[in-house]
């Protein structure tokens, strides 16, 4: 079960918790302090930007955001103080907070409830016995005029689908198959209102889904191959807008082992993109989003076998081309290509494909960002940017020049599954740019999917990372 917060327009019963936002460090008008609680919270303000008043029956905090900073930044700010909160009521194990709206600038108030919501999201599933599961944030109180049940509503479901995609992502090996994640989509459509068509083994090998299925040959368990849609009445758009997600459920290397250790420690989150789309179908259907949507995710394990493909084999891809494969590391791309290639049918309008494809994208950025590349032009790139600055999900674009082409060409195939050393994650954008006909954006998440230590209400584990991304961009195109 997905943890569920609650958020409400205002409060009904008793909160123990209370946050107030200042826009000045100075005067602490309009906030209900006696005269020591707002000296004491002046003093405070000079160097922090989180005040926290411990009254006998109450914490109440004082939120400094600075009113100055521009467009990205102030949001960001306020959504790291609420995680800070978020951290203060879970040493107090205080489950309802009331966070009262500045009227200047009730975004603040939305942002703070965000952060906390989000920093609030633990894993605790497989922990039988412990301090951790006996906290939960169980419901936020929006105080204040100005905020509809409708904008709630959608913060509510933005949280919980989040929530979805880092339950997936966490989810180890052992208790997440390409089946098991195909059904996980099903059941998140029963419940969002999107339909779910899971093509098994035998429909993927008559669709020759060869990247697929060679990636799959050294698995013990079948690969799946999801079409999510969601097809509204009011959609503002005839052509669909594909998603696809990379869903490698766990990534071993296959043959082309990865090294032990670390390098392989964390590959149970290689289904990101995968969960990330997923999650975005969620967003959009239970929010009724005036958008045709399709998601499409192959998924399987990569592993070693006695069947397994091996360096210098030949592939057949769906699209007709083939592929020498010299690393069967550099699986993702080899799935993703058939995807990319099946989405030609549907005459999309535009196709994201989001996937942890690169090492090489973690090491260029680390994971304070985004890596796109891709060919929908000028106007979809600095959308897209723009949403990364809005949910602080930011985005650096790489080059698709021609020449970073010239080092997957084949000697006996049409082309080969690696390049050089250098720019991995550009030849991964060139392998996959051989495989659309179609207005494309390529994201690379490799490097923010996965934290082993949180950053801010970025917890540790999966992110989900993509989704309040793709939500924005999405909500901006209607
Ligand atoms: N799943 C990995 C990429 C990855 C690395 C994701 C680190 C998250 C964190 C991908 O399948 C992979 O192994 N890529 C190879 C490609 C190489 C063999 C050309 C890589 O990045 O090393
Ligand atoms: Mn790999
Ligand atoms: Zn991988």
């Amino acid at each position: 079960m997905t943890m569920k917060i609650q958020f409400d327009l205002s409060r009904k019963e008793q909160s123990f918790a209370k946050t107030y936002f200042t826009f000045d460090r100075t005067s602490l008008g309009g906030i209900p302090l006696s005269d020591a609680e707002t000296a004491y919270a002046r003093k405070q303000l000079k160097e922090n930007d989180l005040v926290i008043l411990n009254r006998y029956n109450e914490l109440v905090f004082v939120v400094f955001a600075d009113a100055l900073k521009d467009k990205g930044i102030f949001p960001e700010q306020c959504r790291k103080r609420g995680n800070e909160i978020s951290g203060i009521l879970r040493q107090e194990k205080i489950r309802e907070i009331d966070i009262v709206l500045p009227e200047t600038k009730p975004e603040a108030g939305i942002a703070v409830a965000e952060g906390l919501a989000l920093g609030s999201y633990q894993f605790v599933k497989y922990r039988s016995a412990n301090d951790k599961k006996q906290w939960n944030l169980e419901k936020v109180n929006l105080v204040g005029t100005k905020i509809s049940k409708i904008d709630i509503n959608l913060l509510a479901v933005m949280v919980e689908s989040v929530f979805i995609a880092r339950d997936l992502v966490n989810e180890p090996g052992s208790h997440l198959n390409a089946v098991k994640l195909a059904e996980s989509f099903e059941e998140m459509g029963k419940s969002a209102g999107f339909t779910s068509d899971i093509f098994h083994k035998d429909k993927i090998e008559k669709l020759k889904m060869g990247g697929l299925l060679a990636v799959n040959q050294g698995s013990i368990d079948p690969p799946t191959f999801s079409v999510l849609k969601w097809e509204p009445a009011d959609a503002k758009n005839t052509k669909p807008i594909v998603l696809v997600g990379k869903g490698v459920v766990y990534d071993t290397g296959g043959l082309s082992l990865k090294p032990t250790k670390d390098s392989m420690d964390y590959m149970k989150c290689d289904m990101a993109g995968g969960a990330v789309v997923a999650a975005v179908m969620y967003y959009a259907a239970k929010c009724q989003l005036p958008l045709h949507l399709i998601a499409l995710v192959p998924s399987t394990d990569n592993r070693p076998d006695g069947n397994a493909y091996a360096p210098g084999d030949i592939v057949y891809m769906h699209s007709g081309q083939t592929v020498e494969v010299l690393n069967t590391d550099a699986e993702g791309r080899l799935l993703l290509a058939d995807a990319l290639s099946f989405a030609k049918d549907y005459h999309p309008k535009l196709v994201i494909d989001i996937a942890t494809l690169t090492g090489a994208a973690a090491m260029a950025i680390g994971h304070h960002g985004i890596v796109m590349m891709g060919n929908a032009g000028e106007e979809i790139f600095s959308a897209l940017k723009l949403s990364g600055e809005n949910v602080f999900e930011r985005i650096v674009e790489f080059p698709l020049w021609e020449e970073y082409g010239e080092s997957i060409k084949s000697d006996i195939a049409d082309m080969k599954n690696i390049g050089e050393r250098e720019a991995g994650s550009i030849t991964a954008g060139k392998f996959l740019e051989k495989f659309v006909d179609y207005p494309w954006i390529h994201l690379d998440i490799a490097g923010p999917a996965f934290l082993n230590t949180s950053d801010h209400y970025r917890t540790r584990g999966g992110t989900a990372s993509g989704v309040r991304l793709l939500i924005d961009f999405l909500r901006h195109l209607v």
